[in-house]
């Protein structure tokens, strides 16, 4: 073997082994802790669950008022109504979830081994609806928006212990990837924003922590002027380095899901909430 060739069995080696032997969420997840503690050492980490309002208390005292007429609480009523009705073979979603779906959200997303995917809320209510033989709703929808934003409702204060088995490693990696990697015109990695520049100011807007990140979703956004899910503002934040935003519930982005609900493993889900 030449010298080049015996480089390339390293570096295929090192890769494979990152896939397999040495991935270790829970090093991984302690080492992300430990990093904000550091960077942010007044503030606890469970504080994270509110993202920048944990960071900048002018900003926290304005969306404290907010929350008090929560711009959600339609979105969780019309949730409710629509989560009780039957389908047309007269089952319901309860009929899908454990604990007929009050109180679950914490338990998503997981890796179903048999599918060999990652599980979403918003998946397992659309396979729920096709199961039963309704047709899937828009991940965009306000349908969508409405019934996990009252299933996320019954799991506030629950928390995240999301699990990665063996056969799930590889969709966590693919999602540490995803989040470690520089893309766009600005080549901005979701790190170089909200890890090496967490608590800088970017354009007028304080930048978040991800420690926290997938706690409280859906969002009502006054942007938006709707209640949305974790993959809109995966895409938006795609777009704000000149990177192209995904599809909902594609692949990579319930990957990258996964990767940040285990790092907020051990935190409070507070979902829905409120942002700018
Ligand atoms: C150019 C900087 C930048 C990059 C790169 C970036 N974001 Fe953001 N992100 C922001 C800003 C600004 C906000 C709004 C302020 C905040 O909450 O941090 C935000 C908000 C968010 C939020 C909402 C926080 C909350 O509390 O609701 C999430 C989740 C998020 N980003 C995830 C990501 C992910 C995942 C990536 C990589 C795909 C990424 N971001 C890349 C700048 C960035």
């Amino acid at each position: 073997m030449n010298k080049s060739m015996s480089l390339l069995a390293v570096s295929i080696f090192l890769v494979g082994g990152l896939n397999s032997v040495n991935a270790d969420p829970e090093a991984d997840r302690l080492a992300m802790s430990d990093f904000y503690e550091k960077r942010f050492p007044a503030i606890e980490l469970s504080a994270h669950k509110d993202g920048v309002y944990a960071l900048d208390e002018a900003k926290r005292e304005q969306w404290l008022e907010i929350e008090d007429f929560p711009p959600y609480e339609i979105a969780v009523d019309e949730g409710e109504a629509l989560f009780s009705i039957s389908f047309a073979n007269g089952k319901s979603y309860g009929s899908c979830f454990e604990n007929k779906g009050i109180g679950v959200k914490q338990n998503f997303p997981y890796f179903d081994i048999e599918k060999a995917e990652v599980i979403t809320l918003e998946l397992a209510i659309n396979q729920c609806r096709e199961t039963n033989g309704e047709s899937a709703l828009g991940y965009g929808s306000e349908e969508m928006g409405s019934l996990s934003a009252y299933m996320a409702f019954t799991s506030r204060g629950n928390t995240f212990a999301i699990q990665v088995p063996e056969d799930g490693m590889q969709a966590y990696e693919k999602g540490k990837q995803f989040f470690y990697e520089r893309r766009g015109q600005l080549d901005f990695a979701c790190s170089s924003c909200h890890l090496g520049l967490s608590g800088n100011m970017l354009r007028g807007e304080v930048l978040s922590a991800s420690i926290g990140h997938a706690t409280h979703w859906p969002t009502y956004r006054f942007k938006w002027e709707a209640i949305s899910s974790l993959h809109k503002r995966f895409a938006g934040c795609n777009g704000q380095v000149g990177a192209e935003g995904l599809p909902q519930q594609s692949e990579s982005y319930r990957n990258l899901e996964y990767f940040l609900t285990y790092m907020s493993n051990g935190m409070e889900l507070n979902g829905p909430a409120s942002r700018k």
